[in-house]
């Protein structure tokens, strides 16, 4: 990373000599590479503080968007570039860097407004297209402060036969609060309470940890789409797949809400597109994770790497094409990789600094073959020293759980399979147990 910024700031240096000839303006050259690399979180509405709109936007964030951009901060991404590739990776180039550290470096001019592209026309609200959405009937309640415990509701779909669904959108109604969504199909359960959201009672102590047993952590293998921060749609029509929606189920939505200080409300939706035909595949998402007990899963206070794993063998043939790392303010780094039955091993991911605050998923250019008895590892690393600046408090051991001061280990991914395939046997879930830790 140094290396890159020294050679920018070398050819900034050259290139500055002409910079009289051919100054660098807002309108003819920093708009497009904010519009193609920056408005889809950067607009009113969307994840990040401030707007890229205008130039009376963007000008006081000359200097912080040069910093972001040679530190390689934003546009967020944190794939290791050594192995895979990926269709979702932002497109930034190092020449698209220079332009927006020249402008900010000579002065931040706004230009001719006649040079300036014609502004994105984003979509209002939906990405996707939705045939059918689903929404909280009545809105939820989130307290200015305090722990809110992880909120289940059902919703009926109205859909009367089996249904492929070929892309799902979730839309929290109040971003602010709606930390994540995590989306199931569950068989309809005659005494369900449609649309009246559960909230479990955990007890915690002043601390916010659990007294007394802790409470099952959810059972992500059921999951079939999650939102969190920074994430887009799970959109299946390129690969020609979807995810069906048996008759008669109904979708289950368990909500992660944090108190932001202002008491409010929220009423999630979620949208989904129907295929006219069933696709060739089917898309399954699979949630391996650690052993979650209390003796295995212990990050002893202070440990700077402590390390966990999880791994599945694979059933049939199968392509995979997603993944979605996921740990909590702990979390350091995750590995996946595909041992062959062979011994040959191949790294598919990489997120050597992971950060919390971003829940990216990866999407593969091309779907990585994996062929019966073939297994998927990811190793997985956690900070718990008093270097991790996010670290709430390197003095005590931490367990599973669901809230952020909690930790987790889910090494999500996605693979696709023909659409007669039974999701349930496309992997054995057969746990590695845990390395020593190490101090
Ligand atoms: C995936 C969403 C996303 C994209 C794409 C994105 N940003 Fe951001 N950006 C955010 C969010 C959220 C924050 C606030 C949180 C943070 O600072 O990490 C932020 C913060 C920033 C900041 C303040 C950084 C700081 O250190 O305080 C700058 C500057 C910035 N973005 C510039 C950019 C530029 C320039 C681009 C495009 C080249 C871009 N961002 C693309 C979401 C995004």
């Amino acid at each position: 990373m140094k290396g890159f910024a020294l050679a920018a700031a070398w050819v900034w240096a050259w290139s500055g000599s002409m910079a009289a000839a051919t100054p660098v303006t807002f309108d003819k050259d920093v708009l497009p590479i904010l519009q193609k690399n920056c408005q889809s979180c950067h607009r009113p509405g969307e994840i990040a503080p401030m707007p890229f709109l205008s130039y009376q936007d963007v000008r006081p964030y000359a200097k912080a968007i040069k910093a972001a951009v040679l530190t390689r901060k934003m546009p967020p991404w944190f794939a290791d570039q050594s192995y895979g590739h990926w269709s979702n990776a932002p497109t930034l180039t190092s020449a698209e860097v220079q332009t927006l550290v020249e402008w900010a470096d000579d002065g931040a001019a706004e230009g001719d407004p006649r040079d300036k592209p014609a502004p994105v026309a984003w979509p209002e609200g939906w990405t996707i297209r939705p045939d059918l959405i689903v929404r909280m009937p009545k809105p939820f309640h989130v307290p200015a402060k305090g722990t809110v415990e992880l909120t289940t509701v059902v919703l009926p779909t109205g859909l009367t036969k089996d249904t492929w669904v070929t892309s799902i959108e979730v839309r929290p109604g109040n971003a602010r609060v709606v930390h994540h969504v995590a989306v199931s199909f569950v068989p309809h359960d005659p005494a369900v309470n449609y649309g009246e959201p559960e909230t479990p009672v955990v007890l915690r102590d002043a601390n916010g940890d659990q007294i007394g047993p802790r409470v099952a952590a959810e059972n992500f293998s059921a999951l079939e789409a999650v939102f969190l921060p920074g994430s887009a749609p799970m959109d299946f029509r390129s690969y020609n797949a979807g995810k069906l929606i048996p008759a008669g189920y109904d979708i289950l939505l368990q909500i992660h809400y944090t108190a932001d200080g202002e008491e409010t409300e929220d009423q999630t939706q979620v949208g989904f597109t129907i295929a006219k035909e069933p696709p060739a595949k089917r898309f399954v998402t699979l949630a391996p994770a650690a052993p979650r007990d209390e003796q295995s899963f212990r990050i002893p206070a202070g440990d700077p790497s402590w390390e966990t794993s999880t791994e599945v063998e694979f059933k049939q043939n199968a392509e995979i094409v997603w993944f979605a790392p996921h740990m909590h303010l702990r979390g350091k780094d995750m590995t996946y990789t595909l041992e062959l039955p062979n011994g040959e091993k191949q790294i598919l991911l990489r997120v050597p600094k992971y950060d919390f605050n971003w829940q990216l998923g990866y999407n593969a250019e091309r779907p990585v073959e994996a062929r019966k008895g073939a297994k998927l590892v990811a190793v997985a690393h956690f900070d718990n020293s008093a270097n991790n600046k996010f670290n709430p408090n390197p003095n005590k051991d931490v367990f599973w759980g669901d809230q952020t001061w909690e930790e987790m280990m889910v090494a999500w991914f996605g693979v696709l399979v023909d659409r007669s395939a039974d999701p349930r046997k496309v992997v054995r879930y057969s746990r590695r147990q845990n390395a020593v830790p190490r101090g």
